[in-house]
C-alpha cells in the first residue's frame, strides 16, 4: 500500500451546524473529553449500561481472560425484548407509536398505514412468542430464520425469539435461494418465516417460492410459516408450511410469555456479512454489550428524544436495520416510520413525501439514496416540507462531499446536523461520527468524524504503526467495546484470523482510512475484495463463484469499479468454456444469471470475455492487476508484492492484461 498518494479531500473546512440540540465544541475540547473517557478502561460503560433494565446486574465489567472471544457484563441477566416492549407498553409511552408503518401499493398516497403503540407491539411479540414457543417448542439455544419483506411481522419475530432467547437470523429480501439455503443450514435453523411475497417496485417478490427452491438444500428447517403479504397462491407443503394468520388465531390476544433472563453474553442473533473469501461470515452478537452500544450511540448520535419521528431508511435484512430500526429506536422509545418498496417508487419523492407525512425530524439514510435524489433533481425535494427534520446522518459507503453539501443544502437547510456514521455488522453500532458523545464537533463535507466516547480507532501502516496525520492506512480498533462480536457462528478460528490476526490484539477493519490534524477519520473505502455496491457488502469472491456455476463459464475475475451513483459497480472479466460462442447476448445471460442466483443487489457495469486472466506462478489470479487495467488506474499503486509474483512480473501481466482486451 502507498502511503503517500494524493489524497484530495476538504480537510479544513469547518461547518457549524446552526439548528441544533448538541452543543458544539472543538475538536481539541472532544480530544480531550475522549481521551478521559479512554483513561477510565472498560469502566467508561458502566454508566452507560447501567441506564440499561437489567434483571441481574453484572459482576464483570469487562471479561479479557480469553481474547479475542471479549465477553461484555459477564454475571448480567437482561433481554432485549424486554428492554424494547415490556418497558415502554408497562409505562407511560404504552400508547405511544411505536411504529408507522406503510406499505408499497399507492394510489394518489400509500394505499396501506398502519401505526403500532407500544402496547399493540407489546401484544403483537407476546402472541408470536407464544406460538413459537407452546406451538414450535423452540427456547434457549434454538435458531428460527427469517425471509420478509418490510412489513411489522419481520421486527415482531425479531423481537419474540429475542423474549425467548432463541437467536435469529434474518436474511435479506432481495437474497436468492441459495443464500437462504446456506445461512438456514449454518445457523441450524429449525423454523423459517416467510411471506407469499412482498412488494418492491410494482412487482411482487416471490419469496415463497424462493423459500420452496431453498428448502430443497436444507437441512435443519422443519417448519415453514407464511405471512399473508401479497394474498396470491403459494404452494403449501403439507406437514411442513402454515400460514401465520391461522395459527395466531388460536393464539389467545392476551397471551404472556415472561422474557427469558439470558446471560449478557448469549447470542442475541446471527447476521450473514461478506468478506473476502468463503462463503458469507455468521457474525455472532450478545445482548448485553450490544445493547449497551445502540443505547448510546442512539443517545449521542442521534440526540434521540421522545417528540423525535425517527427513520431509517435501510432494509431490516441488514446490520443498520437490526440496529437502528429494531433494537435502537424501540428501547429508547421513540416513533419511527418503517416502510416496504423503494425510496424512489412509484415517484422520485416518495421518500420527502414519508418525511414531509409523518414529520420525520431525524433522518438516517446514505449516500447512494442522496446520490439518486440528485440525479432526480432538487425540484422533487423543493416542493415539499421537510422542516421537521432536525439532524440527518448518512452510512453504508463513504458520502462524496458534493452529495453531502447538496443534502446539507437542500434537506439541512445549511442548519442541521448531518453526518456520515462508520460502522460495519462486525461493530453492532456506530463508532465514528461527528456526535460522537452529547455534544458534537464542527462538521466536514464528506468526513465521518472522530470516534465515539469509550473507542479507540487509528489508522496503521502494514507493520501495525500508526501513520502520520493525513496519510493513508489501515483503520483498526485497538481496544474491545460493547457491541463487538461474539464470534463467527461455528467458526471461532476465522474470526481470530479474519480480525485479530493481521495486528495482532487490535481488530482489523478492512478499510482504508486517513486521520486529519483534528482527529476526523475519513473512511475511503475496502483495502480487501469486498465490493460495496450502492452500500451493499459483495464478496468479489462470491460474485465469481455465481458466474462459475453458469455452464458457459470456465473462469471468472471480478473487480469494484466506481460509479457514479452506486458507489462502486462490479466488473468481471470471463474465460468461456471452450467451444462456447461469444453471442450478443450472452453478457446480459450472464449478467442476469447472477441476479437471480445471487440476488438482484449485483450490478455488474461489463462483463468482459477474455482468453486468458493474469496469475502468478501458482495460478491465483492477480486481483490488483485486473482491478488496474477496469479502473485505468496506475499499477504503481502495488509496490507491495502479489503473493509469489515480482513487481516485473505484475508489470508485464498487466501490460500482456492490456493487450488481450485490447484484442477481445
Ligand atoms: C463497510 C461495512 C454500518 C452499517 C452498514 C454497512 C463501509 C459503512 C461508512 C461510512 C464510509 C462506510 C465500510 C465498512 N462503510 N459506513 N459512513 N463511510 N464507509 O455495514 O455492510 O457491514 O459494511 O461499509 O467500508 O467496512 P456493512
Amino acid at each position: 500500500m502507498t502511503t503517500q498518494e494524493e489524497i484530495n479531500l476538504p480537510f479544513n473546512e469547518m461547518i457549524e451546524p446552526k439548528l441544533l440540540r448538541h452543543r458544539v465544541v472543538s475538536p481539541q475540547l472532544y480530544s480531550e473529553i475522549h481521551k478521559r473517557s479512554l483513561d477510565q478502561g472498560p469502566q467508561f460503560w458502566e454508566s452507560v449500561a447501567r441506564e440499561l433494565d437489567w434483571f441481574k446486574p453484572w459482576e464483570k465489567t469487562l471479561d479479557d481472560s480469553n481474547p479475542p472471544f471479549y465477553k461484555w457484563f459477564v454475571g448480567g441477566e437482561v433481554n432485549a425484548s424486554y428492554l424494547t416492549v415490556d418497558r415502554h407498553a408497562n409505562g407511560w409511552r404504552r400508547n405511544k407509536v411505536a411504529l408507522i408503518w406503510e406499505g408499497e401499493p399507492w394510489s394518489d398516497g400509500p394505499k396501506e398505514v398502519k401505526k403500532l403503540t407500544y402496547l399493540d407491539l407489546y401484544r403483537e411479540v407476546n402472541r408470536v412468542a407464544y406460538l413459537l414457543k407452546e406451538e414450535y417448542g423452540l427456547g434457549r439455544g434454538d435458531t428460527v430464520g427469517i425471509y420478509l419483506p418490510m412489513i411489522p411481522e419481520l421486527p415482531i419475530f425479531m423481537l419474540a425469539a429475542a423474549r425467548l432467547g432463541v437467536a435469529f437470523t434474518v436474511v435479506f429480501s432481495g437474497f436468492s435461494a441459495q443464500a437462504v439455503a446456506d445461512r438456514m443450514n449454518d445457523a441450524e435453523a429449525k423454523l423459517l418465516v416467510t411471506a407469499d411475497g412482498g412488494w418492491r417496485r410494482g412487482k411482487v417478490v416471490p419469496l415463497k417460492d424462493i423459500v420452496d427452491k431453498a428448502l430443497e438444500s436444507t437441512k435443519t428447517i422443519r417448519n415453514v410459516l407464511v405471512v399473508r403479504r401479497t394474498g396470491q397462491e403459494v404452494r403449501m407443503e403439507k406437514g411442513r408450511d402454515r400460514y401465520l394468520h391461522e395459527v395466531l388465531s388460536k393464539v389467545p390476544q392476551n397471551a404472556y410469555v415472561e422474557p427469558e433472563r439470558v446471560k449478557s453474553e448469549d447470542p442475541l442473533y446471527i447476521l450473514y456479512t461478506s468478506g473476502t473469501t468463503g462463503k458469507p461470515k455468521g457474525i455472532v452478537h450478545d445482548v448485553g454489550g450490544y445493547m449497551t452500544l445502540l443505547h448510546a450511540t442512539m443517545k449521542w448520535a442521534f440526540d434521540i428524544r421522545d417528540e423525535d419521528v425517527f427513520w431509517c431508511t435501510a432494509d431490516i435484512g441488514w446490520v443498520t436495520g437490526h440496529s437502528y430500526i429494531v433494537f435502537g429506536p424501540l428501547m429508547e422509545g421513540a416513533t419511527e416510520v418503517l416502510y416496504e418498496g423503494a425510496l424512489d417508487y412509484p415517484e422520485p419523492d416518495r421518500w420527502v413525501s414519508i418525511v414531509e407525512r409523518h414529520n420525520v425530524s431525524v433522518l438516517y439514510t446514505s449516500p447512494t439514496a442522496i446520490r439518486t435524489f440528485m440525479k432526480y433533481g432538487e425540484q422533487w425535494i423543493t416542493k415539499h416540507d421537510v422542516s421537521s427534520v432536525r439532524l440527518m446522518h448518512s452510512v453504508g459507503e463513504p458520502i462524496n462531499p458534493e452529495a453531502w453539501r447538496w443534502f446539507f443544502k437542500l434537506v439541512g437547510k445549511e442548519r442541521i446536523p448531518f453526518g456520515s456514521t462508520w460502522w460495519m455488522t462486525e461493530t453492532g453500532g456506530i463508532l465514528i461520527t461527528v456526535t460522537p458523545g452529547s455534544y458534537m464537533v464542527p462538521m466536514k463535507p464528506g468526513t465521518n468524524g472522530p470516534p465515539i466516547l469509550g473507542v479507540a480507532a487509528n489508522v496503521y501502516n502494514d507493520e501495525g504503526k500508526p501513520v502520520p496525520e493525513e496519510t493513508k492506512g489501515y483503520l483498526v480498533i485497538e481496544r474491545p467495546w460493547p457491541g463487538m462480536p461474539l464470534t463467527i457462528h461455528r467458526d471461532p478460528e476465522r474470526y481470530v484470523k479474519v480480525y485479530w490476526s493481521k495486528f495482532p490484539g487490535t481488530f482489523y477493519v478492512g478499510d482504508y482510512a486517513v486521520k486529519d490534524k483534528d482527529g476526523y477519520f475519513w473512511i475511503l473505502g475496502r483495502a480487501d475484495e469486498v465490493l460495496k455496491i450502492a452500500g451493499h457488502r459483495i464478496g468479489t469472491y462470491e460474485l465469481e463463484s455465481a458466474l462459475i456455476q453458469h455452464p458457459a463459464v470456465a473462469e471468472a475475475a471480478v473487480v469494484g469499479v466506481p460509479d457514479p451513483v452506486r458507489g462502486e459497480v462490479a466488473e468481471a472479466f470471463v474465460i468461456l468454456r471452450g467451444g462456447t460462442s461469444v453471442r450478443p447476448e450472452l453478457k446480459e445471460e450472464l449478467a442476469k444469471f447472477v441476479r437471480e442466483n445471487y440476488g438482484p443487489i449485483a450490478v455488474f457495469r461489463e462483463i468482459h470475455f477474455v482468453n486468458k486472466l493474469p496469475k502468478t506462478r501458482s495460478g491465483k489470479i492477480m486481483r490488483r492487476v485486473v482491478r488496474a487495467v477496469a479502473t485505468g488506474s496506475e499499477v504503481g499503486d502495488i509496490t507491495t508484492l502479489e503473493d509469489e509474483a515480482s513487481v516485473e512480473e505484475i508489470r508485464k501481466a498487466l501490460q500482456e492484461f492490456k493487450e488481450e482486451l485490447k484484442r477481445t
